[in-house]
C-alpha cells in the first residue's frame, strides 16, 4: 500500500487521522478559550481581539477553511472506524455493553460528538453570523439584535462590539444553560478522546498510562472551568 492509501484506507491510518485532527481541535479549543477569557479585562481588549480576527479577511478564511477540513476529517475517520468496528464484530461481546465496554465508549463519544456539532452550528449562528432568530434577546433589550451592537468610539469604531454581544447573549438563561451543557459534554469528549489516542499510540498500561489519563482529565476540567466561567460570570452580572 502507498503511504496515502495506508493513511486513508487502513484502520491504523484512520486512527492516526482521528488522533491528529483531534489534537489540532484540542489546540483550537485552548486558543479560543484564551481569547475569550479577555472578557475579564477592560472591554477594549476583547473588542481589539475581535477586530484583529476580522481585519485580515484572507487569513480569517484560511483558518476557517483549515478548521472545516480538520473537523471534516475528524468526523469522517470517526464514522468510518465506527462502521468498520461494527462490521468486524457484529456480535457485541459479553460485558462490552457495561459501563466501561468498548461499544459503550464509542457510542458515548459519538453521542457527545453529535451534541458538540449541534452546539457549534448554534454558536456560529449566534455569535459569528449574529442570526436574530437564535439570540433570544427580550423585546425590551436596548438592541433589536446583535448586529446593532457596534463599537461607537476609539480604534475599533464601526466594528462589532464583542463585549456587549457576549453580555447580551449570556444574560439569557436558556442560552447560558445550553452553553454550559455543551461545554461539559465537549470536555468529557476531549478527556475520553485523548485517553483513546494514548491507547492507539500504544501506551496501554502502567504508570505512564495512569499519568496521561489523569493529565487529560485535569486539562479537560480546567478547560471546562475556563469556558463555563464566562457565561456564568455574565449571567450572575459579575461582568457587565
Ligand atoms: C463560553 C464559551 C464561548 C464563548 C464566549 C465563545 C465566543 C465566541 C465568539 C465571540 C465568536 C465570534 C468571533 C467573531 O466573529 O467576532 C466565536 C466564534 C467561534 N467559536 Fe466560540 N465561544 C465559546 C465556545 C466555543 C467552543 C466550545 C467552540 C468549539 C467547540 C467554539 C468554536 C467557535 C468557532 C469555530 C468560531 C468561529 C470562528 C470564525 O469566525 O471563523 N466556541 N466564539
Amino acid at each position: 500500500m502507498k503511504p496515502l492509501q495506508l493513511l486513508f484506507q487502513s484502520s491504523i491510518g484512520k486512527k492516526v487521522i482521528m488522533g491528529a485532527t483531534g489534537a489540532l481541535l484540542f489546540l483550537f479549543v485552548i486558543g479560543h478559550l484564551v481569547g475569550n477569557l479577555q472578557i475579564f479585562l477592560p472591554k477594549e481588549r476583547i473588542n481589539a481581539y475581535g477586530h484583529l480576527l476580522h481585519a485580515n479577511v484572507g487569513l480569517l478564511w484560511c483558518v476557517r477553511l483549515g478548521l472545516l477540513a480538520i473537523v471534516g476529517l475528524h468526523v469522517w475517520s470517526a464514522v468510518t472506524l465506527n462502521a468498520q468496528n461494527k462490521s468486524a464484530r457484529p456480535e457485541v461481546y459479553a460485558g462490552a455493553q457495561g459501563p466501561y465496554g468498548a461499544s459503550w465508549a464509542s457510542r458515548y463519544m459519538f453521542m457527545t460528538g453529535l451534541v458538540i456539532a449541534a452546539f457549534v452550528v448554534y454558536h456560529l449562528l449566534h455569535f459569528t453570523l449574529q442570526a436574530p432568530a437564535v439570540n433570544l434577546l427580550p423585546a425590551n433589550h436596548e438592541a433589536k439584535d446583535f448586529t446593532q451592537l457596534v463599537v461607537t468610539s476609539g480604534p475599533q469604531q464601526g466594528y462589532r462590539d464583542v463585549h456587549r454581544m457576549l453580555v447580551a447573549g449570556f444574560q439569557q438563561p436558556l442560552v447560558t444553560l445550553f452553553y454550559l451543557v455543551a461545554i461539559g459534554l465537549l470536555c468529557i469528549h476531549l478527556s475520553h478522546g485523548s485517553q483513546a489516542m494514548f491507547q492507539s499510540l500504544g501506551v496501554q498500561e502502567g504508570v505512564w498510562r495512569r499519568r496521561l489519563d489523569a493529565g487529560s482529565k485535569v486539562l479537560a476540567g480546567l478547560i471546562f472551568a475556563g469556558y463555563a466561567i464566562i457565561p456564568l460570570a455574565v449571567f450572575l452580572r459579575l461582568v457587565q
